[in-house]
């Protein structure tokens, strides 16, 4: 692979916990809020251990069809085509499935039997199993209790998987992250720092989800790339938040002052 390696600012044990879970080839969970670095994370892993990484974004239409593979019409003939998945399996590839909670039923059916000790597939429409690659692994993330309508995770797939959680990184961490992403100063980096550790402390506030490091590292983008630092934090931090007019305009007089 001659791609340059992804950064990623290791937080805890998850680097080794998932070198461990590839080795097995046990099936691994990412938990945690939006823009806790989990993406980045198995981007990172892939990376590290030169597998190739097939991410697939499920949303409530993403059904096992998607990703098993369908006949598709090609000129006066009918063809199989693979999906994502069957692609992953065939090639010995990392399957990450993003918000797995959010897909349809029949997505976590289809993987039921790819995530136990079988560690195959089986295509209906093919009438066929496939044996999953001896490098394949499959990978899926999950915010909990964040998706509307609190799609959950039952038991029997969750427990299919060994889980990392992903939260917040602390100050130093997450002021670092800001640094070596965006180039920004270690001051404004702190600053900003404080300003998300501030704003995730005022649980009052009622927010669905709080500051990420995805929207600190927004703003410090746009600070280092000269747009004046108030209007930087309001626009990345701020107006993301919310649309509540009160709540945008007390932490707004709450960033100015802490910028
Ligand atoms: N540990 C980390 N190391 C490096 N960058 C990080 C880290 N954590 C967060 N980031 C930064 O935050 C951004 C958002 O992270 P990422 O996209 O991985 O979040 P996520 O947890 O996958 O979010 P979502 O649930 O919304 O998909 C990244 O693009 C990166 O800039
Ligand atoms: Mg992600």
């Amino acid at each position: 692979m001659n791609k340059q390696a992804p950064y990623y600012q290791t937080i805890g044990k998850e680097v080794e916990v998932f070198e461990h879970a590839y080795k097995n080839k046990i099936p691994f969970l990412l938990k945690g809020p939006t823009g806790t670095g989990k993406s980045r994370f198995i981007e990172y892993m892939a990376y590290k251990l030169g597998k190739k990484l097939i991410t697939i974004s499920c949303h409530e239409e993403t059904s096992s069809t998607d990703l098993v593979g369908r006949y598709i019409i090609k000129g006066a003939e009918t063809i199989w085509s693979d999906g994502p998945l069957t692609t992953a399996i065939k090639q010995g590839a990392i399957i990450y499935l993003d918000e797995i909670a959010e897909a349809r039923p029949d997505v976590i059916v289809a993987i039921h039997s790819l995530t136990d000790h079988r560690r195959e597939l089986f295509i209906d429409k093919l009438g066929e199993t496939i044996k999953a690659h001896e490098d394949f692994m499959l990978v899926a993330s999950f915010n909990p209790g964040y998706q509307k309508g609190f799609k959950e995770l039952k038991p029997s797939t969750r427990q299919r998987f060994i889980a990392t959680a992903f939260a917040y990184p602390e100050a130093k961490i997450e002021a670092e992250i800001l640094i070596n992403e965006t180039g920004v100063d270690a001051g404004i980096a702190k600053k900003l720092v404080n300003i998300a550790t501030k704003i995730r402390n005022l649980t009052e506030l009622g927010l669905t989800e709080t500051v990420s490091t995805r929207l600190l590292v927004d703003a410090a983008k746009l600070i280092h790339s000269g747009l004046p630092k108030r209007l930087s934090v309001q626009v990345a931090i701020v107006e993301p938040l919310t649309d509540d007019l009160d709540v945008v305009e007390a932490l707004k007089d709450l960033c100015n002052l802490m910028i």
